[in-house]
């Protein structure tokens, strides 16, 4: 018997074809074109949660980095509304990555967007915002991981967003983030529940 494990949006190189496709969007009150292909997340649309995501955030800070990319609503939302900003997005998944290299040219913000790997950040760079849906499909203990990677390194005065579904496990992710310390015993930041909708929740990190 054949067993066919599914493919994953988070798998670095996703085996499904890569049919690119055409997709209508609305970013920053722009109606726009953009292509994306099987084996990365939501491909047809802009997620719901992604949705309420982005109309709780902020004008982009000076620096930004988008957790989990995807195909790029958060960061080409961010790059459309401020072409100065410095948008960094990440993700493992390299088609998500070349898709959004590809849809940032569409749009003319090449030059906004940094697209690249994790490990191709610095360790030592910190951002004034993090965008991110994170991928709470990874399982726990790498959610965990990927927040105590990137959290701590917001700049002083620094503040993350993130969107997540209420049933899947918002409000214990909030208390462990807040239970967070640096290694010199500093907490990451203050955690608060901004906003509900839709059964998402809004959480926000501030490192003040
Ligand atoms: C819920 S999706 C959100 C994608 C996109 N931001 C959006 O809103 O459509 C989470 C993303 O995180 C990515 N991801 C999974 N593990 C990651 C990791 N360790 N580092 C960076 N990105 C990761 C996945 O490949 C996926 O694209």
């Amino acid at each position: 018997m054949q067993v066919s494990t599914p493919e994953h949006y988070f798998t670095a190189e996703p085996a499904s074809s890569d049919e690119r496709r055409l997709i209508n969007a609305r970013l920053a009150g722009r109606e726009v074109q953009l292509e994306t292909a099987p084996g990365i997340f939501s491909p047809d649309h802009v997620d719901r949660g992604t949705e309420v995501l982005l109309r709780h955030l902020p004008p982009p800070a000076d620096t930004v980095l988008d957790l989990g990319c995807g195909w790029g609503p958060l960061a080409l939302t961010g790059a459309l509304q401020r072409p100065s900003a410095r948008i960094t997005a990440v993700d493992v998944n390299r088609r998500a990555l070349e898709l959004l290299r590809r849809n940032a040219a569409r749009l003319g913000v090449s030059e906004t967007i940094e697209v690249c790997e994790p490990a191709d950040v610095e360790p030592e760079r910190e951002f004034d915002a993090i965008w991110s849906n994170p991928p709470i499909r990874i399982g726990k203990k790498a959610l965990h991981d990927l927040l105590a990677t990137w959290l701590p390194r917001l700049s002083a005065g620094g503040q993350a967003h993130l969107v997540v579904q209420k049933n899947l496990g918002a409000d214990s992710l909030m208390t462990w983030i807040g239970n967070q310390a640096d290694a010199q015993g500093n907490p990451w930041g203050t955690v608060e529940k901004v906003a509900s909708s839709k059964g998402f929740r809004i959480i926000t990190v501030t490192n003040n």
